[in-house]
């Protein structure tokens, strides 16, 4: 018998807000034909009062939680991939905790921006087949809109809030085709990390600090790695790229995500996008994803699902899994 990691539930939240890129137009030097070309982003959704990285999680939580028919009260782990936290301390997971009236779990933040949730992903499995949780809520969250210079039109259209989270179970099973988790790999490069960052941060100016990046640096990078994890965790799981039902890319740019699947090889109708409606979530955008295309009926039980994300760091992994 093997101890994996099964998907029970999926879950995800928006805030209220929708702003489409005509409005951002009124905001900054830039047009919907431009953002639309170059991004493929039409729509991104932006918390308003009352609406945090926490709060959203909670929704998502919930959601999660009630497609898998879990209580709260069996939740034994809850790790929150964020780079927006309510406060610099204490993590947003305890806040999720305590609205979730869970008293006594393991629960903690995961920064790997945009690759938060795969890192987040991969620690709870190895955790669960550790033996060291049973039943864990992995989730993404981010209010990056807090974060963004609005003045800066080279990256303040590329960015929306949400979240999404997955509800992670150790299961026994002697089935080599049997669900969950088959493999990960995650990377880190920190010679990058000039190239997508914040400018601030609490031990440095004592502020938040706004995103910066220098776009077509990223997107050179990101195409390479991504390709790369791909192609790794498929043979650390012996899987044939062609055997693929879905692969859920972190929603970063349209043109990245046909770059990637076209160096795999892969037929762009199995690769779920959402980056025309949610923009860049960071990370929340896989579990969004994920979410989207479990809840609209595509990805089902017992389909070879693969998820990817990079960002800053540069961070970046994928985990295969069966649904
Ligand atoms: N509206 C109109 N014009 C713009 C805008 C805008 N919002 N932003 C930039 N421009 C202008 C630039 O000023 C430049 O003008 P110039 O030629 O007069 O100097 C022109 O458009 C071209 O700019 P580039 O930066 O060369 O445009 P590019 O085709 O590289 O697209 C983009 C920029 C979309 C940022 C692209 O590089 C990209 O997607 N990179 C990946 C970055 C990314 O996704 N980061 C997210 C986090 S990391 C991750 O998730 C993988």
């Amino acid at each position: 018998m093997t101890l994996r990691s099964v998907i029970e539930g999926t879950g995800s939240a928006l805030p209220r807000r929708r702003v489409d890129n005509a409005e951002l137009a009124t905001m900054v030097d830039t047009s919907d034909e431009w953002i639309v070309e170059r991004t493929g982003i039409r729509t991104r959704y932006i918390a308003g009062e009352g609406e945090t990285t926490a709060s959203l999680a909670v929704e998502a939580a919930r959601n999660a939680l009630d497609a898998a028919g879990v209580a709260p009260a069996e939740v034994d782990l809850i790790i929150l991939a964020t780079a927006t936290p309510d406060q610099t301390f204490p993590a947003s997971a305890t806040i999720v905790q305590a609205a979730l009236g869970i008293n006594d779990c393991v629960a903690f933040d995961v920064a790997a921006v945009c690759s938060g949730f795969l890192y987040a992903l991969t620690v709870a499995d190895n955790m669960l087949r550790g033996g060291g949780a049973k039943t864990a809520l992995v989730i993404g969250a981010e209010t990056m809109s807090r974060i963004l210079d609005w003045e800066d039109r080279t990256t303040c259209v590329l960015f929306g809030d949400g979240a999404g989270a997955v509800v992670l179970r150790a299961q026994e099973t002697d089935d080599h085709d049997g669900r969950g988790i088959l493999a990960s790999k995650l990377h880190a490069d920190g010679r990058h990390n000039g190239l997508l960052n914040v400018d601030g941060g609490p031990s440095t100016t004592g502020t938040v600090g706004k995103v910066r990046m220098k776009g077509q640096d990223v997107f050179r990078h990101a195409v390479v790695n991504l390709a790369q994890v791909m192609r790794e965790v498929l043979e650390l799981a012996s899987i044939d790229a062609a055997d693929v039902n879905w692969v859920v890319p972190h929603q970063a740019n349209a043109r990245i995500l046909d770059a990637t699947a076209r160096k795999l090889g892969l037929d762009p109708a199995r690769v779920v996008v959402t980056v025309d409606r949610h923009a860049n979530t960071s990370a929340a955008s896989v579990p969004l994803a994920l979410d989207t295309a479990v809840r609209d009926g595509r990805i089902e039980q017992g389909d070879l699902v693969v998820l990817e994300a990079m960002g800053g760091g540069f961070t970046w992994g994928a985990s295969v899994l069966r649904f």
